[in-house]
């Protein structure tokens, strides 16, 4: 059975980038001219998603708003001659099913992914944090080759992995590499945002998985870590040393993660995307040489 539902967690308070966020979702914020989970929502239909649960909390509903069909929007552009903006809403017709979870306390991202097993129940699934662009406008198959690997090996986990300078591993969870394979590896193990002399490498959770629902059973076992949070990362580690078998894929160096989780990445992904906007982006990188030309000149 093709894994075809993906859980998006959208619950953070994204309290690393006040004051933007303060009433508005991170998820909402531009890159370029879509917000963050239209591209996660693209990248996900493109990889054989069909149906999403997007596990929202308070001050979300900017999200369930924009994937909403609006007709009155519609009706007006036609009635002022501005048809030629509606293609600036095909995306409102994606092959996707939308449902909303509410995760009801903030207890972790763990947590939050516990909130959708009512629906998930018993099927594999993909999680896709609604806070991280996989390439450039999303055009990433990364999540396609994880199910197929997940399925093919008959794993019970496949998570996605970038190489972060040393630096930052204490953003992200880190692979504890087991065995190496052609292209995938066992994970021994995963730390959650480990201090930089004890990550026992530099490759970062980028943001998506795959997952048997056997998850759920130790979500529900996993008490508070981090941040005294409910964190996915231990988890997924209690389930390996349980005999979990959980297999790790690097992210090709064309399709880097852009993580709308902080403000210095949250530049570069608006800038990059921006530069490479098909329409805008010429104008754009004529501004950003003469800028730079002349603030170092
Ligand atoms: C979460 C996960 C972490 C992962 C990161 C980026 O952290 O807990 O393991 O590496 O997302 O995908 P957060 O950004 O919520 O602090």
């Amino acid at each position: 059975m093709p894994v075809d539902l993906a859980v998006v967690p959208v619950a953070g308070r994204g309290t690393r980038m006040l004051p933007i966020t303060k009433s508005q979702p991170k998820e909402m914020l531009a890159v370029g001219t879509k917000p963050v989970v239209q591209y996660v929502a693209e990248e996900l239909e493109q990889s054989g998603v069909r149906r999403m649960v997007l596990v929202t909390g308070p001050g979300k509903t900017a999200i369930e708003n924009h994937f909403d069909i609006d007709a009155g929007l519609i009706a007006a552009l036609r009635e002022n001659g501005q048809e030629s903006l509606l293609n600036k809403l095909a995306f409102e017709r994606m092959q996707l099913e939308y449902i909303y979870m509410r995760q009801r306390r903030q207890l972790g991202l763990g947590h939050a992914i516990l909130c959708a097993r009512p629906v998930v129940v018993e099927q594999p699934f993909v999680v896709a944090l609604g806070d991280s662009i996989i390439g450039v406008h999303a055009e990433s198959k990364i999540v396609a080759q994880m199910t197929e690997l997940f399925e093919q090996q008959e794993a019970d986990g496949v998570i996605a992995f970038e190489r972060v300078p040393r630096s930052e591993v204490v953003h992200y969870g880190i692979a504890d590499v087991g065995a190496e394979r052609d292209n995938y590896f066992e994970l021994a193990d995963l730390v959650e945002k480990p201090g930089v002399d004890e990550a026992p490498s530099d490759l970062a959770v980028a943001a998506r998985y795959v997952f048997k629902a056997e998850l759920f059973d130790y979500l529900e076992k996993t008490g508070a870590g981090k941040g005294n949070e409910i964190q996915l990362t231990d988890a997924i580690s209690m389930w390996i040393r349980d005999g979990g078998r959980v297999l790790g894929v690097q992210l090709d160096a064309s399709e880097p993660r852009f993580d709308i989780g902080n403000f210095p990445s949250y530049f570069r992904a608006f800038f990059e995307f921006a530069a490479c906007d098909p329409e805008h982006g010429e104008e754009f990188r004529s501004f950003a040489r003469s800028y730079l030309d002349e603030a170092e000149g």
